[in-house]
C-alpha cells in the first residue's frame, strides 16, 4: 500500500476550517441544474462553469479538495491547463467520482445500489496517473415504511467497502458516501434510527474488507426531518441527533467527516454544521463539509451562462465557502448572511 500517499492526502483533506467542493455532477445531473437557470449543457459550458468555480480567487482558503466528474479530469481551462494541474497550482487536491451510478435492486421496493466495481482497480491507476489523489462512491437509501431493507443496507455497505479497499490499495483516499435521502415525510427520529443501522453496517463492512479507517473520509447525510415532514427539526435537534449517531457508529480513527448537503438550503446546511460544533467542542473527528448544491446554488443562479456574471458568481461562491468554513469551526452566525451580497 502507498501509505505515504494516503497520509499526505488525508492530512490535507482533514485540515480544520477547510472542506471539499463536490463538482462531480454526472452529465445528466448537471444538465438538470443548468436547465433550471436556462443554460444549455454542453462540453464547453460545463468546462466554463467548472473553471469559474475552481478559478475563484483565494478559494483555497476554504477548499482543500474538489471532486471532479470523469469528463472534467480530462478537460482544460480556457488557458489550456488540465483541471487537475490547475487545482494543484493552488494547493487544492483533485478527486474523482468513480462510481457508475445507481441501478435498481430487483425484488425490493424500488431500492437501489451503486455500480462500478468492474475494472475499478485499473481505472484507479489511470485516475492516479491523471492527478487524482482521492475518490468518491455514493450509495443511496430511501426512508419509507419498509425501506431501507436489510438487503439494500447489506448490498450498499459491501459496495462501499469493496470500493474503499480498491482505492487504498492504489494509494487513493476513498470518500465513503452513504446518503440517506431527505425526500419523504419521515421524522427526525425515523432518520436517526435508519442512519444508525446504515452507518453501523458500513463500518462493519469496512472492517471486514480491511479498510484503514485512518485514510478515508466519511461523507454522510445529516440526521434531519424529511422534506415533507410537518415538523421540521431545528439546527440544535439536527446537531444532537447527528452527533449521537456518529458517536455510536464511527470510530475515532476516522480523521474527518465531511457532510453532503442533500437538498438542504445553503443557509440550513451551514447552520446545521455550525450547531454541531457549538453543541460539542470536543469531537473525535474533524467535522466539515463536502457540499455540491449548498455551495453552488447561488453562484450558478448568478452566473446564468454569461461571462459578464463570472466575477459576481465567484464572489458568491467565495462567500458561501467562507461561511461554511466558519461553521466547520463553530464560528458562524446567521446574522453573517446579511453581511454578504446574497441575502
Ligand atoms: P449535495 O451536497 O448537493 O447533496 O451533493 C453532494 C454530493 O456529492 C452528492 O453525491
Amino acid at each position: 500500500m502507498y501509505i505515504q500517499d494516503l497520509q499526505n492526502t488525508i492530512n490535507i483533506l482533514a485540515t480544520p476550517g477547510k472542506g471539499i467542493l463536490a463538482a462531480d455532477e454526472s452529465a445528466a445531473t448537471i444538465g438538470k441544474r443548468f436547465a433550471a437557470v436556462g443554460v444549455e449543457s454542453t462540453e464547453k459550458t460545463r468546462a466554463e462553469y467548472r473553471e469559474l468555480l475552481m478559478a475563484t480567487p483565494n478559494i483555497n482558503e476554504f477548499i482543500a479538495g474538489v471532486i471532479l466528474f470523469d469528463e472534467t479530469l480530462h478537460q482544460k481551462t480556457s488557458h489550456g491547463i488540465l483541471f487537475p494541474d490547475f487545482l494543484k497550482k493552488q494547493n487544492i487536491l483533485a478527486g474523482i467520482k468513480v462510481d457508475k451510478g445507481l441501478v435498481s435492486l430487483p425484488f425490493t421496493q424500488e431500492e437501489q445500489t451503486t455500480q462500478g466495481l468492474d475494472g475499478l482497480a485499473e481505472r484507479m491507476q489511470d485516475y492516479k496517473n491523471k492527478g487524482a489523489s482521492f475518490a468518491k462512491w455514493r450509495a443511496v437509501y430511501a426512508i419509507s415504511a419498509n425501506t431501507p431493507s436489510t438487503a439494500a443496507i447489506r448490498a450498499n455497505a459491501e459496495g462501499l467497502a469493496c470500493y474503499a479497499a480498491i482505492c487504498q490499495a492504489a494509494g487513493i483516499v476513498p470518500i465513503v458516501e452513504p446518503e440517506i435521502l431527505i425526500d419523504g415525510e419521515h421524522t427526525l427520529e425515523q432518520c436517526e434510527e435508519v442512519s444508525e443501522k446504515v452507518f453501523h453496517a458500513v463500518f462493519h463492512s469496512l472492517f471486514k474488507h480491511h479498510v484503514k479507517l485512518e485514510y478515508m473520509v466519511l461523507k454522510p447525510s445529516m440526521i434531519i426531518s424529511g422534506k415533507k415532514c410537518a415538523k421540521q427539526a431545528t439546527p440544535e435537534q439536527v446537531a444532537k441527533a447527528t452527533l449521537a449517531v456518529l458517536r455510536r457508529t464511527v470510530p475515532a480513527a476516522v480523521r474527518t467527516i465531511n457532510f453532503l448537503s442533500g437538498g438542504q438550503s445553503p443557509e440550513q446546511a451551514t447552520a446545521n454544521l455550525n450547531a454541531m460544533h457549538t453543541l460539542q467542542t470536543q469531537l473525535p473527528w474533524n467535522l466539515s463539509y463536502s457540499y455540491a448544491r449548498a455551495l453552488q446554488d447561488y453562484p450558478l443562479k448568478i452566473w446564468q451562462g454569461n461571462t459578464k456574471n463570472t466575477s459576481a458568481a465567484q464572489k458568491a461562491f467565495y462567500e458561501r465557502a467562507k461561511l461554511n468554513s466558519l461553521a466547520s469551526l463553530g464560528k458562524y452566525n446567521p446574522s453573517m448572511e446579511k453581511e454578504t451580497s446574497l441575502a
